[in-house]
């Protein structure tokens, strides 16, 4: 196995096959074999994902030491603390995607991409099953497995949610909020609207007071004062945001001095904030709310609501802890070791929000999780130990996340910081954490291309104003 891997099709679609890797059939099944480790003897290492984590490790990995494979269904990464941006149009979609491929050529990486979305592993056999996009079924074997497929967002069931709400966890999820933005808009400009109708379309309800939440609401707040004041203000004066919290404040994790000013500030631009507020169940145009000190419900009317309440492991770690369940018992995601191995399997590590450990499912976390995976991989090939690679990264100083601070973007050109330093960490919000929050995004972006078509894109806003058309 570790020679060769197998690529096998159904025969759903099996026109898309490679023709050249044909060899033999298979009762209903395609077969198709491809050389995965060469001859010198290169074990085969598959990452999934293309989000923070595995993409760092990727841009860290000696790739000339192991076959590797990315396998994702998003063929580029995606920068996520820009995506509330998206959904207004302060940032344009392509200029926070870099496309894989981008990646690893500029890195001069020996590495093959396969669009699709892992559904099925065999751990014993070491296999895995992938879903195209032109839905045909392939398997693939690996030596080694990295899993980094990340989050997505959690209902917790509750009712009408997945139905109505929208989410803000991928680019289509942003694009989809700035199509019913404007859909909403334009709607509620017909003259036959009734003005209460026209107040309950213009009513954008978010649920959730943590980072996301917190972010989208300013980034809406600055859409509503910065351009629809201007192009429609007989509509722009109906608009209101409600955020819905059920904890008593929003932004939890942060400085409870930050927390007081962000209150204030979204107080300040005019958005409505129900703490202590829990979201019952979704109607098509109303919400019911649970107050959750005295208990009573109330309804509310909404045009658009966007539902921010927190993140969930995705599918196939769930996939992954059924092959393991008397070990992998947590289910909000794979429980990892302190040398990110998932524990219960062999040659299977993972990182990011598809994991649960001590640390908490942030961006930064999974990044410097990828770092110290290819560090140790890298490291593992140089002792030439790539047989025992288990106990190899097991021997290594264990993962320590070092927190470098965080940071929001909570609207009118403000920001919130709150930065480690020594046994203490500064805090700071207003307009300059909001320029230090802009000069963390262009730095961090994974290209000089992203960073200069962000600046272009702010350039543009100030200048012009959101480009508020939608195609
Ligand atoms: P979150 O889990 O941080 O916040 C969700 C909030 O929704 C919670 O405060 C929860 O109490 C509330 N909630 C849950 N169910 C509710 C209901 N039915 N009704 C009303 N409120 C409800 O989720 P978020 O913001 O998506 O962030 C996920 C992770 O990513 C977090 O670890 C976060 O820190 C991180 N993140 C960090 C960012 C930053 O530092 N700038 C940006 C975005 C995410």
């Amino acid at each position: 196995r570790s020679l060769m891997h197998t690529f096998v099709l159904s025969s759903r679609n099996t026109h898309t096959a490679p023709a050249h890797k044909l060899l033999k059939l298979q009762n209903h099944r395609r077969s198709y074999t491809t050389r995965t480790t060469k001859p010198d003897g290169k074990k085969t290492l598959v990452l999934l994902g293309t989000g923070w984590g595995s993409t760092t490790m990727l841009k860290t990995l000696d790739t000339s030491n192991f076959n590797v494979i990315v396998v994702s269904p998003r063929n580029y990464f995606l920068f996520t603390p820009l995506l509330p941006s998206c959904t207004v149009g302060t940032t344009e979609n392509r200029s926070i995607m870099e496309p894989i491929r981008h990646i690893v050529g500029r890195n001069n990486k020996d590495v093959r991409f396969y669009e699709a979305q892992c559904t099925d592993i065999d751990p014993k056999a070491k296999q895995l099953t992938l879903q195209t996009p032109s839905d045909t079924v392939a398997h693939i074997s690996y030596d080694y497995l990295v899993v980094g497929v990340g989050g997505t967002y959690n209902t917790f069931g509750t009712p009408g949610v997945q139905e109505h709400a929208l989410f803000l966890k991928e680019m289509q999820d942003a694009s989809k909020i700035r199509r019913r933005l404007k859909d909403t808009i334009e709607r509620a400009g017909f003259e036959d609207t009734t003005l209460e109708e026209r107040k309950r379309l213009l009513h954008m309800v978010v649920v959730g007071g943590g980072p996301t939440g917190v972010e989208f609401a300013g980034e809406l707040h600055d859409l509503i004062t910065e351009d629809l004041s201007k192009w429609v203000p007989g509509l722009a004066k109906h608009v209101r945001i409600t955020l819905v919290e059920a904890l008593p404040h929003v932004l939890p994790s942060f400085d409870p001095k930050l927390v007081k000013y962000t209150e204030h500030t979204l107080r300040k631009n005019g958005i409505q904030l129900m703490t202590g507020t829990t979201v019952k169940r979704v109607g098509r145009t109303t919400l019911v709310v649970r107050d959750t000190k005295d208990g009573r419900e109330s309804e509310i009317p909404y045009g658009n609501i966007v539902w921010a309440a927190g993140i969930q492991a995705r599918e196939f770690a769930h996939t992954l802890r059924a092959k393991v369940p008397h070990v992998q018992t947590n289910a909000r995601g794979l429980i990892i070791d302190d040398h990110l191995r998932v524990k219960g399997t062999g040659d299977i590590w993972a990182l990011g929000d598809c994991t649960v450990s001590k640390n908490a499912p942030l961006a930064q976390v999974a990044s410097q999780q990828g770092k110290w995976l290819a560090r140790a991989f890298n490291a593992m090939a140089k002792e030439r130990q790539a047989g025992d690679a288990y106990n190899s990264i097991a021997a290594k100083a264990p993962f320590v996340y070092a927190s470098k601070g965080s940071l929001a973007y909570i609207g009118g050109e403000r920001a919130i910081a709150e930065i480690p330093a020594f046994s203490t960490s500064i805090t700071a919000g207003g307009p300059l954490a909001s320029l230090f929050w802009k000069s963390y995004c262009l730095w961090e972006l994974f290209s000089v291309r992203s960073s200069l078509s962000v600046a272009t894109d702010w350039a543009k806003r100030a200048v012009f104003g959101r480009h508020i058309s939608v195609d």
